[in-house]
């Protein structure tokens, strides 16, 4: 199988220590089958989640969210409108102006606190309201007389209850904040403008995840574009659904007949679905995280998490003897330390060079008892974990691809590990067509997609309003 020709293809290392390697490893390899079920499972959980009936719905995981996002961009617009993105590793806001279409856009990342992660949520939304403030003033946009349509992608599960609210369900990711869940995020943000600056020309018309605004920004990239993909710290997808495929859909049938729908995905498998897959590594990333238990799918693969997944690999095999002279340094037996970043690193390296790889080690603190052996090992490592989660992440995409049954498709993503991890994309690609789905994909990078694409929702937003589609 596979994993025999990868330890066949490591010429460099000993029999015995590729012995145990390939022992450990065996568990983590997806066979066509396994893909095969995490599809079946992923479809199955997409159509509960669907159904008109609630008790149905609550056996998905997954939420299917209807996002009231309607329209997208047909390139006649114009106009100033703001963009928010909160969730991963920046906060940003976007100005965008649409000439005819054409969009520039400008962003300012601004970044979150720790103690501002984990304290009440006031406290994230004021900075948000003071950054907003703060950007506007830069922009020279605080004297514009009419107030700007804002779009704010909020990457947490919530409940969307119209396209301009959204009731939290949990914090996900890097927020621990012990408040805000049952709230509505576009009130939060509301009140923290008043307190901090009530005089801030904007109006919140949209609030949406992420995968929304990813979507939004694709299309406007490319028209063929339907879905929107991040990953990222965490990971999650929105396509574009014929109303009539959703069972639960109760809003209005006018044209266009179609609603963005936002899968969250992250969280497949919180209720067991996907354990048939589940490592020992698997369950110890998740023993060790910030919210223990949930976000089962995300933690096979997303940035947050897969550091992690690969530092837990590198100390068993030291544990048993097969990498660095059989010693755990403090730096590699240290939670979260290791991170995707290094990941990334790692395997930047091409061919013979092992530059990056000997730098992360270093990092590590195991440069000294590295042997070139070693090093082989560790790098063979990260690119199998990385493939397997960009297997698993693109046998989810298949599915939706599957769904959206159009003869091209172009998939926009936005994300850090998406954007930096050199092989992401092409192990994607490469279970994609082995799938052989009969259509076209295209995966692109829609980079800052998220920020942008929210002021891209706020002109769809002004749009159904005035053609009154809810
Ligand atoms: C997490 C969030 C989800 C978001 C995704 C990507 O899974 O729950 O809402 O879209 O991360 O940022």
């Amino acid at each position: 199988d596979a994993l025999s020709n990868r330890m066949a293809r490591l010429s460099s290392v000993a029999d015995d220590k590729k012995l145990k390697l390939q022992e450990i490893l065996q568990p983590l390899y997806l066979s066509e089958e396994t893909i095969k079920r995490i599809m079946d499972t992923m479809e199955e959980q997409m159509r509960l989640a669907t159904s008109k009936d609630e008790a149905t719905r609550k056996k998905s995981d997954i939420l299917m969210a209807i996002t009231h996002v309607r329209c997208l961009l047909d390139g006649r617009e114009n106009g100033d409108f703001l963009g928010l993105d909160l969730g991963g590793t920046n906060f940003r806001v976007v100005h965008v102006n649409l000439k005819d279409g054409v969009a520039t856009t400008n962003t300012k990342y601004y970044s979150l606190t720790e103690e501002v992660l984990c304290g009440p949520c006031a406290g994230v939304f004021d900075f948000i309201a003071l950054s907003i403030e703060d950007f506007l003033k830069q922009e020279n946009l605080i004297t514009s007389e009419q107030k700007l349509p804002l779009g704010f992608t909020f990457s947490f599960p919530s409940t969307q209850i119209a396209l301009n609210s959204a009731i939290l369900l949990t914090w996900t990711k890097s927020f621990k904040c012990p408040d805000g869940v049952g709230q509505d995020s576009v009130k939060l943000l509301e009140e923290a403008i008043s307190r901090k600056s009530p005089n801030l020309p904007v109006d919140i018309v949209a609030v949406m995840s992420d995968t929304t605004s990813t979507l939004m920004a694709g299309n406007y990239l490319d028209k063929k574009c339907r879905i929107g993909v991040i990953l990222g710290t965490g990971s999650n997808a929105a396509f574009v659904e014929h109303l009539e495929n959703i069972e639960k859909y109760t809003g209005d049938f006018k044209e266009p007949k179609q609603v963005l729908v936002n899968v969250e995905w992250g969280c497949m498998g919180d209720g067991g679905c996907l354990d048939f897959y589940k490592t020992e590594f698997e369950k110890e990333v998740d023993q060790y995280s910030n919210h223990v238990n949930s976000f089962t799918f995300e933690k096979s693969f997303a940035g947050m998490y897969l550091g992690e997944f690969v530092r837990l690999v590198l100390v068993k095999l030291t544990n048993q003897g097969v990498l660095f002279n059989g010693q755990v340094t403090e730096e590699l037996a240290t939670r979260w330390k290791f991170t995707s970043g290094f990941v990334t690193e790692i395997d930047s390296d091409k061919g013979s060079d092992t530059t990056k790889t000997r730098q992360i080690l270093e990092k590590i603190k195991v440069e000294k008892l590295a042997t070139d052996e070693d090093v082989a090992i560790v790098r063979e490592v990260c690119d199998f974990v990385v493939q397997r989660a960009s297997y698993i992440v693109a046998a989810a995409l298949a599915v939706l691809i599957r769904h959206v049954n159009l003869p091209e498709v172009t998939v926009a993503i936005d994300g850090s590990l998406y954007e930096h991890h050199p092989k992401f994309h092409n192990y994607m690609m490469e279970l994609i067509s082995q799938l052989n789905l009969h259509t076209q994909v295209k995966l692109i990078l829609a980079k800052d997609g998220s920020g942008q694409g929210a002021a891209f929702a706020a002109v769809a937003g002004l749009r159904q309003k005035e053609e009154n589609i809810v």
